[in-house]
């Protein structure tokens, strides 16, 4: 029975599976901050490896979150720093990589990501376990240059350069002197010396920005003490140009700018952008149009209704009291809190690559608040508490990888995480807004709520553990770095002082997410569609209001109303199948009748086929080897018939025989001895002999 059961369902478990990962890709691809015109290389678990690891140019990755609000904000200037160092590609290249992505969490975690955004530099000829160097994120696209040329000259000096790059190292010694460092003697028609102080950013970006001129090698030479004499602090940059034929140009006093720097050169030497040999890694430049047409198809195709109108009605399965109202502006959405939390778990917390101490202290008991007052469905509190019990047993520690499988392994009849569905409440009105914050934020309200609801008036009962817990997985494993950095210290502010009746604990998340809420009114991370207004709005709850203030004593009982268990929507949340046992019986009953009904099917197509071979196929040559059931009983049946025609026939010779006989008889009239003889034997040969 089970196993028919699943195969039946397999095909349709297959279908759903590979819809709900086509949306998925789908959301995240359309999520992306960054775009294939934008002028960096966007880099993906499937080509991660082979872009960045051993190959002679450094690079400077972006690590990401779509939904990061920081990353969000930060997207604009990384972009122009990428523009920045479009010209730099012949010695380091830019990339970033979402690691919201799901395939993509492995790259993370090798590289111990812990927080949104990151930067890493890598110098030449990454190795696959190099982790590379952490870049502080500058909100000035100056300051984030000039930490890529200070790695690049410190790795050109400790010999993790590549012959590929150009040569930043200060030159010492005469102008001319330069020419015999220069490494493609054959192609450089001009060296050019420029003079400047100490740790010139000007130089070296000069001499990056021209690098990709294979006929020109730039140095940069730092004036010393000796060289003080020679030039006054009026003459720089003064920039010496020395010909194949070691002919020296000087011109002092040159612009002190990069641009102005390079146009000089660039002038003097009758440079253009035509001469450049390299094609640049972002070629595939599309249309606006193009960009435009994606952009719009995918905002509307990250909701594919079909996963949800297929599914089981669950409603045989909802929490005790079903939520049956009409859905408010301000409605609570169950499939928001599941999407959330599937995505704490199985993406933040599997993105470390190893979770101990501190750290697994505030899993553990995350995972037990979750467990305690979640409200959630049966199947997917029996895959909290699993997970959880999983968790306490690991004392020492576990690896994120560990972890994922541990809660694959988990997913099975009646325990269930749920897989992504389209958001509800949290849905932005593009994919990067709200979403997994929202719904986070939605789950810790729901949990301070319910806990309370539950557990508030018992003795024992501490508001201060359900905000500890939240704190915990913030401070640990929610990787919006910046966000996570100032819910940590607004909770060291006074979270610990001021809560201490079971209420205050819902009171404090909810002027915690108002101040956030203030915070970012404006921000480049706030969705257009839904600015952060203070909560509740007073459309949703005018009792909270009072002149112009949220009044406390009228907001608590107004949150604990729309948190509640049994007010929240469990719409579009994911369709589990073994819903409760009538259900499960009738869908059993119809299963068995399917597959009797084609049981028979089946046994009439045998027949058929055993009749056609009757017909069609000659006798084989008897022998026993290889003779199934269906051949012996074709051959009882063939024996059977022959037997039959064989007798029939026998019958027939022998009655018309007889008929004969007694037709000649009378009219011959033989002796009655001879009648008798021929009676008693039937003989022919007693006939003929009686005859004679
Ligand atoms: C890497 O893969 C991603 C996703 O498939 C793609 O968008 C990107 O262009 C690729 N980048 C390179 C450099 O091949
Ligand atoms: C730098 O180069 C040295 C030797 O040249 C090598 O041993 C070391 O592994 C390199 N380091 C990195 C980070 O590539």
């Amino acid at each position: 029975w089970r196993s028919a059961v699943v195969m039946m369902e397999a095909p349709v478990l297959l279908l759903l599976l590979l819809l709900l990962v086509s949306s998925c890709c789908l959301l995240t691809a359309t999520a992306s901050l960054y775009s294939s015109s934008d002028p960096l290389v966007l880099l993906h678990s499937s080509n991660y490896s082979r872009e960045v690891h051993g190959v002679e140019t450094a690079w400077v990755v972006e690590f990401y979150s779509s939904w990061c609000g920081h990353c969000i904000n930060f997207a604009p200037t990384f972009k122009t720093f990428a523009q920045d160092l479009k010209d730099w590609e012949h010695t380091v290249k830019v990339g970033v990589l979402d690691c919201a992505v799901d395939e993509n969490v492995p790259v993370c975690r090798e590289h111990e990501v812990m927080g949104y955004p990151t930067i890493k530099l890598f110098a030449a000829r990454a190795s696959k376990g190099d982790v590379g160097t952490d870049m502080q994120r500058s909100s000035t696209v100056d300051d984030m240059g000039r930490s890529v040329i200070d790695f690049l000259v410190d790795k050109q000096k400790a010999n993790n350069g590549s012959l590929s790059w150009v040569n930043l190292q200060p030159f010492r010694g005469a102008a001319a002197d330069a020419w015999s460092e220069v490494r493609d003697y054959g192609i450089v028609e001009h060296v050019v010396v420029i003079v400047d102080t100490a740790k010139s950013y000007i130089s070296w970006r000069t001499i990056l920005d021209l690098g990709g001129y294979s006929t020109v090698a730039v140095r940069y030479k730092e004036v010393d003490i000796l060289d003080a004499t020679e030039f006054s602090s009026a003459d720089l940059p003064t920039v010496i140009f020395v010909d194949k034929a070691l002919k020296e140009e000087v011109v002092k006093g040159a612009p002190n700018t990069r641009e102005g720097l390079k146009e000089m050169i660039a002038k003097k030497l009758g440079l253009n952008v035509g001469m450049l040999p390299y094609k640049t890694v972002y070629s595939g430049r599309r249309t606006d149009a193009a960009v435009k047409k994606e952009d719009t198809e995918g905002a509307g195709d990250g909701q594919p209704e079909e996963i949800n109108s297929d599914k089981l009605n669950y409603e045989d399965d909802l929490p005790d009291t079903a939520f049956a109202g009409i859905e408010r502006s301000d409605q609570v959405y169950m499939v928001d809190i599941e999407n959330a939390v599937s995505y704490a778990l199985g993406h933040e917390v599997i993105q470390h690559k190893f979770v101990r101490g501190e750290a697994l202290k505030s899993l553990q008991d995350f995972l037990e608040v979750l467990v305690k007052y979640l409200p959630a469905r049966p199947v997917v509190h029996k895959f909290l508490s699993k997970l959880h019990q999983y968790t306490v047993g690991q004392r020492n520690g576990i690896e994120g990888i560990k972890f994922a499988e541990v809660m694959k392994s988990l997913q099975g009849q009646d325990s269930i995480l749920p897989t992504h569905q389209p958001w509800i409440g949290c849905l932005g009105s593009e994919p990067r807004y709200r979403g997994y914050p929202c719904g986070l934020w939605t789950t810790f309200h729901v949990l301070t709520v319910n806990s309370v609801l539950q557990d508030g008036s018992k003795v024992s009962f501490n508001a201060k553990t359900i905000l500890r817990a939240i704190h915990g997985f913030v401070k640990h494993f929610f990787s919006c770095k910046y966000c996570s950095q100032h819910f940590q210290a607004m909770y060291a502010e006074d979270a610990e002082s001021s809560v201490n009746v079971a209420d205050d604990g819902i009171l404090w998340l909810w002027r915690g997410h108002n101040k956030v809420n203030k915070r970012l009114h404006g921000d480049a991370s706030e969705d257009p569609m839904h600015p952060k207004q203070q909560f509740p709005s007073e459309a949703a709850c005018a009792a909270c209001w009072h002149k112009g203030t949220l009044v406390e004593q009228e907001v608590l009982p107004y949150l604990k109303r729309i948190y509640s268990k049994g007010m929240l929507s469990f719409r579009g949340t994911q369709m589990i199948s073994p819903p409760a046992k009538n259900k499960q019986a009738r869908v059993m009953e119809e299963l068995e009748k399917n597959r009797e009904r084609e049981e028979r099917k089946e046994s009439v197509k045998v027949n058929e086929k055993l009749h056609n071979m009757a017909e069609q196929q000659p006798l084989r040559p008897l022998s026993t080897w290889g003779f199934n059931s269906t051949d012996i009983s074709l051959c009882v049946f063939l024996y059977g018939i022959s037997t039959l025609i064989i007798m029939s026939v026998y019958c027939m010779v022998v009655i018309r025989r007889k008929l004969r006989r007694r037709r000649f008889l009378e009219a011959y009239k033989l002796p009655l001895v001879k009648r008798l003889c021929v009676k008693a034997t039937s003989c022919y040969a007693c006939f003929l002999h009686a005859q004679q």
